[in-house]
């Protein structure tokens, strides 16, 4: 596999929410289709509610949908079972924004990270002695491994997330905005991380965010969602010079400094 093959295929995906208590359902999904190829960053971009997180959560199999497809490499991704899904997870990992709620607050973070790097195809012959290595990657210092994740900081549990994704060893990593919730130079310190990581490591990125400026500055290519549906797709510099719908025109203008005005 080399750069720029396609990985992930996805046509034509809905996902509608059923209503519960008497709400309407909502269709969080409406007829997605999308490619990821290998070693690039597709960023995602749209406001609240558009669906970016219905659609990462599809991608890693947490959330079912209800029509289309969904193909990694030969398998489908929406009926995996058996030895196909531990194939995925192993493949495709998630980073979410809240590393709170994804990481068990009884474990340490060396439990965590030997949890994860058991899971990978090839773990490490030296399981532990590699936790170091994962540690450094995400620029912490191994004192943490015998952490608790409450005993750290926003940004270094975030930094412990990254770790514990890239200890499986996937190929895909689908970051559902993974540094919104830090402050800005904890932002650009970890986005770099991760770009030093996808160049040594050939990893592909699905990187979603509401914040239009973050998506240009780390994607190869961008898509723009309103309402569950695809509104825009290109180059992120192409998108941003010359927007084609509305809606985007309208993300471009709300960027402090951007000098965009919407028609
Ligand atoms: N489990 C659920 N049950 C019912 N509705 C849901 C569920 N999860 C999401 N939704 C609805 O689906 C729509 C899309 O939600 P989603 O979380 O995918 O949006 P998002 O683009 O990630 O938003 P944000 O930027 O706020 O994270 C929203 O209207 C949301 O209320
Ligand atoms: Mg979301």
């Amino acid at each position: 596999m080399s750069r720029g093959d396609v990985l992930l295929s996805v046509e034509h995906l809905s996902k509608t929410y059923r209503g519960q208590g008497g709400r309407p359902a909502h269709k969080a999904l409406d007829d997605v289709s999308l490619e990821l190829r290998a070693s690039e960053t597709l960023g995602i971009v749209g406001e609240s509610g558009s669906g970016k997180s219905t659609l990462a959560r599809v991608l890693v199999r947490l959330t079912g949908a209800d029509s289309g497809r969904a193909d990694y490499c030969g398998v489908d991704l929406l009926r995996a079972r058996g030895a196909d899904a531990l194939f995925l997870t192993r493949q495709i990992q998630i980073v979410f924004q809240d590393p709170n709620s994804s990481m068990n607050p009884r474990r340490t973070i060396r439990q965590a990270l030997l949890e994860a790097a058991r899971v990978a195809e090839h773990p490490p012959a030296d399981i532990q002695g590699s936790l170091a290595r994962m540690m450094e990657a995400v620029g912490l210092s191994r004192e943490k491994l015998d952490a608790y994740p409450h005993q750290l900081s926003g940004g270094q549990r975030q930094r412990v997330a990254i770790a514990r994704a890239l200890a499986v060893s996937p190929r895909v990593v689908v970051a559902d905005e993974c540094v919104s919730a830090l402050d800005v130079s904890v932002q650009s310190s970890i986005l770099n991380l991760m770009l030093e990581r996808q160049r040594e490591l050939g990893l592909a990125y699905v990187f979603i965010s509401h914040d239009l400026s973050v998506v240009h500055h780390m994607s190869d290519r961008m898509i723009v969602m309103r309402s569950g549906r695809i509104v825009e797709a290109g180059n992120p510099s192409e998108i941003m010079r010359n927007p084609q719908d509305p809606y985007t025109r309208e993300l471009i203008a709300s960027v402090p400094g951007s000098g965009f005005r919407a028609a």
